[in-house]
């Protein structure tokens, strides 16, 4: 491999900086990501640069530092979002808070351009914006557009600096993929040189580096996250040196710890020890219901109970590393890397086990892959099929799908008017919902109201509508569809907290929806499917339900699935028959604006 047929993407701070440094290795070339203000002879070490997208404004104080020689090197320059707004910015065009503000879809039609070679005229991108760029720098021209965004693609051919406003980096723009290879190949002259195999040796070696004489503690969560990364170290190790620990915190799947275990010793891994924590759990999360402080007590205990048994088995912490099946989502949307923004602390990320990262007392095998990457690397560590593609499941599990609250939050009757009055247009009719859930936009991390729409399954009104309603009002994030009854009378806020008693109602509902899920044959389609309790009473029957199944890749972007009529009765159907359970819904929000769980 040459070291110089690279590509350096330097990370603005955006939610995607990972995605698009792993969508050049998709397309067999090697790329890194490193801090805008890496040093120039670094940054000639290699056949192009990529500035990402970013949460702040170019315009502002406190925009991100970074090298200004970048633009000076004569090495082809590609800028996403911010990455095109800081190329007008420092170039000497203009840019500003648009008078829209754009997120989801929008419809893209192109000029000539060597980055949009082979492409049809017009196709659907993926926007996620409030700034753009108003005047373009000299040199520069206009290359493409939307409704809403004149400056959709710039480029000065010469200089070989292009920008594009919108993520061509996501998979739910159209022809990205295309775009990214034009500028590494044809643009930047990169060569194929990269694989998943070259991975695994490279990561291997690591691992033997970084454990030397020790031995791991694995905390498995049965995921396939945790399930990869324990066939990795076996791989690397020789299995002797692995013992996993599984933290059965009482919020697991309907009969999942159990099945878990069994799974494993299919496989031919014995060492698996199983700590029963339930109670201890619930008695930590008594009368919280932020989230991010839900997180973090889940977090911290979770490695208090495995610490506790580390010491119960003997093993101590000089000669024992901890393992963890972390992901690079759940670094990021931490807000693990210099400049990204807070979205959700992820369980492995509570601020004990940072502190064991610091000391050297932790390995994380997998910290640099997304979830298809992991996939594919389980695949090539011999995993069967049915293993690898289970959906994934969040480590605080079905806790952060049990909203709980103090009941005293009130919906803004003023607002919940305006919403209706805008919903009326695609004939439905809204509600403002008194709950609060995490979204993302404009790469930070939102906490708004959540909106209930009543009316018909058409889900293109409804997509329409949901974009609508989240672009038009500052303080939602979220748009939920009523599946049944046909209609909501009456509301209430109810005093809930996660109890024994709610958990067994969610679990009850999701093992139904997951039972259905793989007898209709959509296990493979979607590609993952929460279950989510409203602490509301509907039509003073009982708690809400809300079908989360979406449609994604690696997790930083999603779209709400689209599940036929009749499978969604009998969804709807199935729930409604667990005890103390009101109102179904469909969340139809895509990521961004809203996450995918929602907490
Ligand atoms: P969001 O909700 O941020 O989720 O769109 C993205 C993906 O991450 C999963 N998730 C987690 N996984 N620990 C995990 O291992 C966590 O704390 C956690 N929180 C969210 C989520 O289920 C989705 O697949």
């Amino acid at each position: 491999m040459d070291e110089a047929n690279r590509i350096i993407v330097l990370d603005f701070g955006s939610q995607y900086t990972h995605l698009l440094a792993r969508r050049i290795r998709e397309l067999g070339v090697y790329s890194e990501i490193m801090a805008p203000t890496a040093d120039s002879e670094e940054l000639k070490n290699s056949k192009g640069i990529i500035l990402s997208g970013g949460p702040k404004s170019v315009y502002e104080k406190d925009a991100v530092a970074f090298n200004p020689e970048i633009f000076s090197l004569s090495i082809p320059v590609l800028g996403l979002c911010y990455g095109q707004q800081l190329i007008a910015h420092e170039l000497g065009g203009k840019v500003e808070l648009g008078k829209v503000r754009e997120y989801g879809n929008a419809m893209l039609r192109i000029e000539d351009s060597a980055l949009f070679e082979g492409l049809p005229r017009e196709f659907n991108v993926w926007m996620s914006h409030g700034d753009k760029v108003q005047k373009l720098p000299k040199g520069f021209e206009g290359k493409a557009g939307t409704e809403d965004c004149a400056y959709a693609a710039i480029a000065d051919v010469k200089r070989k600096i292009f920008g594009l406003q919108f993520h061509p980096e996501v998979s739910h723009t159209e022809f990205g993929m295309q775009m990214l290879s034009n500028f590494v190949f044809s643009i930047c002259g990169a060569e194929k040189d990269w694989g998943m195999e070259n991975y695994l040796e490279k990561k291997s070696v690591e691992i033997r580096a970084q454990v030397g004489g020790k031995n791991v503690f694995l905390l498995l969560s049965g995921g396939v996250d945790s399930t990869v990364c324990l066939a990795l170290l076996n791989r690397a190790l020789g299995s002797g040196r692995i013992h996993a620990l599984h933290v059965d915190t009482g919020f697991m799947r309907k009969n999942e710890s159990l099945l878990v275990k069994e799974e494993l010793e299919k496989l031919g891994v014995t060492e698996i020890h199983v700590a029963r924590a339930e109670k201890k759990f619930i008695r930590a999360l008594k009368g919280i219901y932020e989230p991010e402080e839900k997180r973090n007590i889940i977090g911290g205990l979770f490695i208090d109970v495995a610490l506790e048994e580390l010491g119960n088995l003997n093993f101590d912490t000089e000669t024992w590393l901890i393992g963890q099946g972390t992901i690079y989502p759940d670094t990021i949307e931490t807000g693990g890397t210099e400049n990204s923004n807070k979205i959700k602390t992820h369980h492995n990320r509570a601020p004990i086990i940072m502190q064991m990262i610091q000391k050297g007392r932790v390995i994380e095998p997998l910290n640099q892959l997304y979830k298809d990457e992991v996939r594919e690397l389980g695949r090539l560590l011999g995993l069967p099929e049915a293993l690898v593609n289970r959906h994934p499941f969040p480590g605080p599990g079905l806790a952060i799908r049990i909203l709980c609250s103090d009941g005293k939050q009130k919906a803004d009757a003023e607002l919940g008017k305006k919403i209706n009055t805008l919903a009326t247009t695609e004939g439905y009719e809204a509600k403002l919902l008194p709950i609060k859930s995490v979204g993302v936009q404009g790469d930070s991390r939102t906490y708004r109201n959540a909106v209930l729409v009543e009316g018909a399954l058409d889900y293109a009104a409804l997509e329409r509508l949901s974009t609508k309603i989240t672009n038009s009002f500052d303080s939602i994030n979220r748009v939920v569809c009523l599946l049944k009854p046909e209609k909501i009378n009456s509301m209430k806020l109810e005093k809930a907290y996660l109890s024994v008693e709610r958990t067994e109602r969610l679990k009850e509902a999701d093992a139904r929806i997951m039972q259905l899920v793989e007898e209709k044959g959509l296990l493979n389609e979607i590609w993952q499917f929460p279950v989510i309790l409203l602490p509301i009473d509907f039509n003073k029957k009982g708690e809400g339900i809300v079908l989360r199944p979406v449609y994604s890749k690696e997790a930083m972007t999603a779209k709400f699935a689209r599940i036929g009529e009749s499978i969604l009765g009998e969804m709807v159907e199935k729930v409604l028959e667990v005890k103390g359970i009101g109102a179904v819904m469909l969340d139809v929000t895509h990521k961004p604006p809203a996450t995918i769980e929602w907490e």
